[in-house]
């Protein structure tokens, strides 16, 4: 019997399903990073899920990656985040917040400053800007005063997500973003006590983590981890020896949930940080990407991460397309298909317009 459908405690939580919103940027804030009204209408019509993770919020200008993507540092992204709760609360919703800072991914056109990474080492592709796909500059070194305070960016972010009504946040240490950077010698190549040996090379991972905890208590406090996936050129050379270390090291601050990213149920190290992970472990299947997309959007993928220890089941392009997943999912309905054309940035076409299967009544 699958037990998609059945409830789960997160935290104080209770989740009516192990079904996860993954957080997906949409590109559909202000130039300013507001959260705007059909924001709140995208998440709203999204709030059967089990738990929504609101989609990559910057903790301050600089980790600010692509355009128009929501801020969490500033007095009017933060009411415009409460709007946003406030109709997935008034829908029946729960919601996180993620928050994300670019580090190398990032460009002046964007967020107006010079990108800062651990090491001067660029991406090397190309940024996405409203003036067209530009190259990534490469980023400053942060210092040590830069790393202090990025650390208090995250904590202060967490507190106004906190504010605008979200039931914690999710640190973003996936993906190949600022954290993700810090954790592999490729990117991270610096001397210091953030460098070097696995120990220091987490050390930056831990010190948000502790502040954000210290700022919003641990079971507000999610964190997404990407072992050995190479999105935004990221690569890693020690990835069996660094996460059980890193997810060792997590496992005492006792989070709400730890997140990973294209989770393989058959691989040991899935299994390795189940073993040493204490609370729930989301885990986000590894599907086929960007196409094709599963017919089944990755249930029968959820079912076998579940079945293997997993808690909760993320999904990402399945609920982008899907208002009502869950229940679709419930009566083994067919699922819309995602329109890859309106995933980043745009209007309420491809965001807001994927039908029901029953409309709800005007
Ligand atoms: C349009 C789009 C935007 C995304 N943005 C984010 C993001 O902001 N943060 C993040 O951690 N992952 C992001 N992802 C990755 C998803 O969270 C998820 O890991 C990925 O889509 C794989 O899950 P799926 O196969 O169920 O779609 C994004 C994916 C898509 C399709």
């Amino acid at each position: 019997m699958s037990t998609l459908f059945t409830p789960a405690a997160l935290g104080p939580l209770t989740l009516p399903n192990r079904l996860v919103m993954a957080p997906m940027t949409r590109n559909r804030a202000t130039a300013e990073g507001v959260p705007t009204p059909l924001m709140a209408e995208y998440y709203a019509q999204r709030a059967t899920a089990g738990l929504i993770v609101a989609e990559a919020a910057t903790p301050n200008r600089v980790g600010q990656t692509y355009p128009d993507i929501p801020g969490a540092y500033a007095q009017a992204q933060t009411e415009g985040w409460r709007h946003v709760t406030d109709a997935v609360r008034a829908a029946g919703g729960r919601m996180f917040l993620q928050l994300q800072h670019g580090g190398r991914i990032g460009h002046p056109a964007n967020s107006g400053l010079d990108p800062v990474a651990p090491s001067p080492v660029p991406f090397p592709d190309v940024i996405h800007t409203p003036d067209g796909p530009q190259p990534a500059p490469v980023p400053r070194e942060m210092t040590l005063d830069d790393i202090s305070a990025t650390v208090a960016d995250f904590a202060q972010a967490a507190r106004n997500a906190v504010a605008a009504g979200f039931s914690g946040v999710e640190i973003h240490a996936a993906n190949g973003y600022l954290l993700h950077q810090f954790l592999s010698t490729h990117t991270n190549h610096r001397a210091d006590a953030y460098g070097g040996s696995i120990e220091n090379r987490i050390r930056f991972v831990l010190e948000v983590v502790d502040a954000v905890v210290a700022a919003v208590g641990a079971e507000r406090v999610g964190i997404r981890l990407a072992p050995g996936v190479t999105a935004n050129a990221m690569q890693e050379s020690d990835v069996e020896a660094l996460y059980p270390v890193l997810t060792r090291e997590l496992s005492t601050r006792r989070l709400a949930y730890l997140h990973i990213v294209f989770a393989d149920p058959d691989a040991p190290l899935f299994h390795e940080l189940r073993r040493l992970w204490p609370t729930v472990l989301v885990a986000n299947p590894a599907l086929p990407w960007p196409s094709p997309f599963p017919a089944d959007g990755g249930r029968a993928e959820g079912e076998r991460l579940l079945a293997a220890g997993a808690d909760l089941v993320s999904l990402g392009r399945a609920f982008l397309a899907n208002p009502d997943l869950v229940e679709r999912l419930q009566q083994g309905a067919p699922l819309n298909e995602p329109r890859p054309e309106h995933w980043y940035g745009g209007t309420e076409q491809g965001y807001t317009d994927y039908p029901v299967l029953v409309p709800v009544p005007a």
